[in-house]
């Protein structure tokens, strides 16, 4: 489906990119052809993502937290130095954990509302008056959840990724005079690495809620992503595709 030099001389940043879905989503852009900076917290992490992927292509490490808008500044500037554009943003960092409501700290709720919802306003605001908004171009991935029904299980990441889910359609309008196409991509559950930190009692049973009885993989998020930041979806901007096997219309929802 995509040509093999689809994105070559594109520049894209995935946060998150050292693990999991990022990870994935950096290895696919690699092979057809970008330069692929990943982000995130851990510096080993990263170093040796970028080991294994540079087997692939042309992978630069970048070590930020999204929280901190000083460090995200910093990794602008850090990109604009070295490539010189930006033409790929994907909002994948982020994390939650599962707990009943009535449980979640104050403190807890604001981590992840902080991380989940701020720190990704904080890439994109940057990322867009650094490189977008200058070159009347860009393109923009959110990656969020499955908050079709809410997200009973895990209120505060609901309510982040609601965020995020409204906040691509104010910038999917605000920016079309730059150029800019924002989408978001809202994946069900995903066999990956986001999944290790969660009790495997409640992974194994949210599974079998599942329309198609399996989880997703990290490659079905991944093409999504490349689509959406790709010429074959230049008219879709604002959306919030999911990728779940139908998952949030019918199938259990996560337990506590
Ligand atoms: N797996 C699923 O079923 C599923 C479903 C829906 C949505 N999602 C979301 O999809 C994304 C990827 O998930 P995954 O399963 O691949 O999990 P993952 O492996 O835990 O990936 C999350 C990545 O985000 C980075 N990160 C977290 N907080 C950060 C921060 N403050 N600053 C910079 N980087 C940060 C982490 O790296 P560092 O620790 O090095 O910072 C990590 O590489 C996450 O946002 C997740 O919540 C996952």
């Amino acid at each position: 489906m995509f040509q093999s030099d689809l994105f070559k001389d594109k520049i894209v940043l995935v946060t998150g990119g050292g693990s999991g879905i990022g990870y994935t989503i950096a290895e696919k852009y690699l092979a057809l052809g970008a330069t692929v900076y990943i982000a995130s917290r851990n510096a080993e992490k990263i170093e040796k993502a970028v080991a294994e992927l540079s087997a692939i292509g042309d992978v630069r490490s970048a070590i930020a937290d999204i929280r901190e808008p000083e460090q995200i500044q910093a990794l602008a500037d850090h990109i604009k130095a070295d490539a010189g554009r930006l033409d790929i943003l994907v909002n994948n960092a982020g994390g939650q954990f599962p707990s009943a409501a009535e449980n979640i700290s104050f403190n807890g709720f604001r981590a992840v509302v902080n991380n989940n919802l701020i720190g990704t306003f904080y890439v994109t605001q940057v990322m867009a008056k650094t490189f977008f908004i200058p070159q009347k171009e860009g393109n923009i991935v959110n990656i969020i959840a499955n908050i079709f029904r809410g997200f009973p299980g895990m209120a505060h990441t609901g309510a982040a990724r609601a965020g995020v889910d409204n906040l691509t359609k104010s910038l999917a309008v605000e920016w079309v005079r730059y150029n800019i196409r924002v989408n978001a991509i809202a994946p069900g559950i995903i066999r990956s690495s986001g999944l290790d930190t969660y009790p495997p009692a409640i992974v194994k049973d949210i599974e079998s809620g599942i329309p198609n009885k399996r989880m997703g993989t990290t490659e079905e998020v991944a093409w999504p992503v490349l689509f959406l930041s790709s010429p074959m979806s230049s008219y879709i901007s604002g959306e919030t595709l999911y990728v779940d096997a139908g998952n949030r219309l019918w199938g259990d929802q996560w337990k506590m």
